[in-house]
């Protein structure tokens, strides 16, 4: 690869490295992708993420490796809805069943062989009884005994061990105040605790594509629908879709109404896929998004700073934008709007205001190439000219290089330099010889 290449596409990473530093998110992925050959290199790509600075819980099922336990004492399972009934002699595969892939998985993350992407990784993980359970009882007539329901989740413990930089490791499992142990559905246990912790994200890993599912048809060629979207596909064809597709709705429903804000289905076996999905604009998977702000446009804050730069630096270098160094950014982010979807900065604007010419400057319109043509600038335009108004600002000015037009198609008028502020002209940089467009309010 080359330098350059390289450079690239680490500047373009960086709005995803920072949006997603110190969030947390809760990674579930069934028992059959322990058992896969590709398990080693999706343990690197989690340990990359802890290393990002993103606080990971794990959720991890064990449903083959029961089934294998169960066959190898020649037992049968029940199923009632869905759930296996858990009698006693299940219940000691299950536990058989969990412990060993709880240990290989803890295995994999403990690796940190110079010679693998883990290298200097020290990854140090927690797992404890933090998942409360109570039986789920009889269904048609049938009891299901050892087979629970997550009653409650032990948050401050979770937290206090991401805090700690530790990955948090849950198995599908939990205990009841009268000792005894419950057998527990790994998406129920991971849609539970995304819940209560207040996850930033909820992501499970599925054992085939999900983008190949009939459900992904829904979700247009991006592969995102909303949450309301979702439940309302689920009330209406829930009954026509493969049990796969309805039970990920469920809990992507599920995990919505818990108040989670964004859910993905990513392929487990598809290399490198988590990482598409969370650092790169195209994702890999299917996306679900519960709120309304996975796109809003709001004033910038601090955090935005490293987003703001990635997007005005490519377009400073072309000259389209004057290059701001960061620590001017830092001193004018008062004067910035953002526009900011899933946690990346695509768009920002910013007004100077010239009080004492009752004049503000439009200033650092940008746009992601990748969201350009449809509004967006417009959209921050309009927040612009409102909020000009607001400070009792009479007219708008900006001084473009390479976007006249945008600028007259919207109202604007070519002006002269000295119809722009005293304070505005004395700084009027002549080498770039921008164009001068005023519009008044
Ligand atoms: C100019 C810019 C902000 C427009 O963003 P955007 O979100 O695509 O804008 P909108 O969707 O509101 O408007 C799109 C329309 O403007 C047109 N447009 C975009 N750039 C233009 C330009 N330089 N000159 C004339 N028209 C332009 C598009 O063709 C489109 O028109 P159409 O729908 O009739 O084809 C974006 O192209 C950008 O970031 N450019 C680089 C930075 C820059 O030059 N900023 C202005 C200086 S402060």
């Amino acid at each position: 690869m080359k330098h350059n290449d390289l450079i690239s596409i680490l500047r373009s990473c960086a709005p995803y490295v920072h949006a997603h530093h110190g969030r947390v998110f809760v990674i579930a992925f069934g028992g059959e992708a322990a058992q896969r050959p590709e398990f080693e290199r999706l343990v690197h790509d989690i340990a990359l993420l802890h290393s990002l600075g993103v606080k990971l819980v794990l959720v991890h099922g064990a449903r083959p490796q029961v089934d294998e336990r169960l066959a190898a004492r020649d037992l049968v399972s029940e199923y009632v809805e869905g759930l296996r009934v858990t009698d006693r002699a299940t219940l000691e595969c299950v536990k058989d069943a969990i412990g060993s892939v709880r240990m290989e998985i803890e295995a994999r993350l403990s690796t940190s062989l110079a010679s693998t992407p883990m290298g200097g990784a020290r990854i140090k993980v927690a797992t404890g009884n933090w998942i409360t359970a109570k039986p789920v009882g009889v269904r048609q007539g049938v009891d299901l005994q050892y087979t629970g329901e997550v009653r409650r989740v032990d948050v401050g413990t979770i937290r206090a061990n991401l805090e700690a930089g530790r990955v948090a490791l849950l198995s599908p499992i939990g205990y009841s105040p009268t000792g005894e142990i419950f057998n527990l559905r790994a998406e129920d246990v991971a849609t539970a605790t995304a819940a209560a912790l207040a996850a930033d994200k909820l992501i499970f890993l599925t054992p085939t594509d999900p983008t190949k599912w009939k459900l992904a048809a829904s979700a247009g060629d991006v592969g995102q629908m909303s949450v309301p979207e979702a439940e309302r596909l689920l009330a209406e064809r829930g009954d026509k879709m493969s049990s796969e597709d309805r039970g990920c709705l469920g809990s992507v429903v599920a995990a919505g109404r818990g108040g989670v804000k964004r859910v993905h289905l990513i392929h487990q076996g598809a290399d490198g896929a988590l990482l598409r999905e969370l650092y790169t604009r195209d994702g890999a998977g299917l996306f679900f998004f519960a709120d309304s702000d996975y796109e809003t446009t709001r004033p910038a804050t601090i955090e935005d700073i490293g987003g703001i730069m990635a997007l005005i630096q490519p377009l400073e270098a072309s000259g389209a934008l004057v290059p701001r160094p960061r620590e001017q950014l830092e001193q004018d982010l008062a004067n910035f709007q953002v526009m900011v979807r899933d946690g990346a900065v695509i768009a920002c604007s910013a007004l100077f205001p010239f009080p004492e010419a009752h004049m503000g400057e439009l200033a650092c319109v940008a746009v992601h190439p990748d969201y350009r043509g449809s509004g967006r600038a417009a959209v921050l335009l309009k927040r612009i000219e409102s909020e000009a108004r607001r400070q009792g600002l009479k007219k708008l000015f900006s001084l473009t290089t390479h976007a006249p037009h945008w600028f007259i198609e919207r109202g604007f008028v070519q002006a002269r330099l000295d119809d722009l502020p005293m304070r505005r002209q004395s700084i009027y940089n002549f080498q770039r010889n921008s164009l001068v467009l005023l519009k008044g309010l």
